[in-house]
């Protein structure tokens, strides 16, 4: 490659998961700090980070189509942008990226990003640079201070799995399990909140097993941390996800009936029905002891709103197996869900299982499956009706003087008045549909 004139402005493209938008967030910065503008909207950028994700085959794929399109406007335009690869297909394919796509100067994994400013000057002189090292925790030391942040925001306080599940690729593209330390997490908390955050969700692949040493130097869990930055005064609501099935602790869910600005949602994949499957997935809980959690979440908290993640069409999955599947989804009653065409995925075990499902099978029980929860979403949102509950404005409606921002049980709830981004105000819901609802604000009875 030859040398190119520094960047000017930047433009980062997140896929997947929550975290990947986190990281998104903290490449920014870090491209910030080096003087690099943001593109605006509509315009091309200098440089084009994309996050990617390799959970699924779709997801993966797509990172070869984006440079392909990159390129081509690229040279319409006569000015290629600079092109980073970062997230989890760099992580998993780095060297095929490296050879298939020669217009990519940079391929960064998820726990080296915070080396992205000398792997640019790098591809400013010329050079092409790849990292997929995995130096745990160093990256969060080497990023720069946050300091401004939406109404809404990510902190990761935990990354990578050590659970292995026969179909996921995260423990290969993330890494083990480690935990931030707990003054960290509190830090940037504070300097989130500070930035304009009401409402922080705690991130992990595997939130629920974080453990750490709390200011006093006591061994805590993920509890610890919730009770501490529940005490930042500013601070009004707390999430967290994804949770694991097993690495609940009484501590944590006490949590929920005792800590009043962690919000009554939580989601918990469980992935199957069938016992027989989820032995296959190696998720180490079966379907009774995951329903018996719910109970106990449910026990402490009434009226908490439950999400979980289900494969359909896992090799070997028969028409009974999926009937338990459905069994589940009608005895829990959940709020919202993800719902995934198994997809084999290299280097895992299931890829070479044998027994596949077909394609018009799976599709056929995903459809089922999506009926399902699609009927107990709407429910569950008509169930709201006539409530009045605290709606965070996070954005502007499609017409002037509207609001959209979200409900404690994670609804997106759409009303209008003279409000802000970032307000907090007191919604009556109205009507249900399956994706939002629509609210009227409460005025103050002394106003
Ligand atoms: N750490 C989380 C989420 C991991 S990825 C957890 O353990 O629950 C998010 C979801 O993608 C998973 O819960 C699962 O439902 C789905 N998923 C992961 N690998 C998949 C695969 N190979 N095919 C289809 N769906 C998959
Ligand atoms: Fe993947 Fe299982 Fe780990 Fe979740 S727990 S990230 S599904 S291996
Ligand atoms: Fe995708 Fe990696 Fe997240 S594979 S789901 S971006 S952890």
């Amino acid at each position: 490659m030859s040398p190119v004139p520094p960047p000017k402005t930047y433009r980062v493209k997140s896929f997947g998961c929550q975290m990947n938008v986190y990281d998104g967030e903290r490449m920014a910065e870090l491209l910030a700090a080096r003087g690099i503008a943001p593109a605006a909207d509509g315009e091309e950028a200098d440089l084009v980070v994309l996050n990617t994700c390799h959970i699924r085959e779709r997801a993966s794929e797509k990172v070869y189509s984006d440079i392909g399109r990159l390129v081509k406007t690229g040279d319409a335009a006569g000015k290629r942008p600079l092109i980073a690869v970062a997230g989890c297909v760099a992580q998993a394919e780095g060297d095929e990226i490296m050879a298939r796509a020669p217009a990519v100067s940079m391929v960064v994994g998820p726990q080296a990003y915070h080396r992205l400013p000398e792997m640019l000057d790098r591809a400013v002189a010329g050079e092409r640079a790849s990292d997929t090292d995995m130096p745990p925790i160093a990256k969060f030391d080497a990023l720069p201070a946050r300091r401004r942040s939406g109404p809404s925001a990510f902190l990761t306080v935990q990354e990578g799995c050590d659970k292995f599940c026969t179909y996921c690729v995260v423990p290969y593209t993330r890494g083990a399990e480690i935990s931030r330390p707990f003054a960290d997490l509190i830090a940037e908390a504070r300097l989130l909140v500070d930035g304009g955050a009401r409402e922080i969700t705690l991130l992990g692949q595997n939130v629920n097993a974080w453990r750490g040493a709390d200011a006093r130097g006591n061994d805590c869990g993920l509890d610890g941390v919730i009770r501490e930055i529940a005490r930042i005064p500013e601070l009004q609501r707390i999430r967290y996800t994804t949770s694991h099935p097993n690495d609940f602790t009484d501590d944590l869910i006490r949590c929920h009936g005792e800590v009043e600005k962690l919000m009554p949602f939580l989601h918990v994949p469980v992935q199957s029905g069938s016992d027989r499957v989820l032995k296959a997935m190696n998720r180490s809980h079966s379907c009774d002891s995951y329903l018996r959690l719910l109970d106990r979440v449910r026990a402490v908290r009434q009226d908490i709103a439950l999400s979980g993640d289900f494969i359909v069409g896992f090799p070997g999955e028969t028409d009974a197996d999926f009937e338990q599947t459905l069994r589940v989804v009608d005895a829990v009653g959940y709020a919202q869900a993800f719902s995934f065409k198994y997809s084999p995925r290299p280097g895992t075990p299931a890829a070479s299982m044998g027994d596949h499902v077909s394609q018009e099978q799976m599709e056929h029980r995903l459809q089922r499956l999506q009926a399902a929860l699609n009927r107990d979403q709407l429910a569950f949102n008509q169930a709201s009706v006539g409530r009045t509950c605290s709606v965070l404005i996070e954005r502007r409606g499609k017409k002037p003087g509207q609001w959209l921002g979200k409900s404690p049980w994670l609804q997106s709830v759409w009303f209008e008045g003279d409000h802000a981004i970032g307000d907090i105000v007191e919604v009556e819901l109205l009507e249900a549909g399956p994706n939002s609802i629509e609210g009227r604000v409460r005025e103050p009875a002394f106003a």
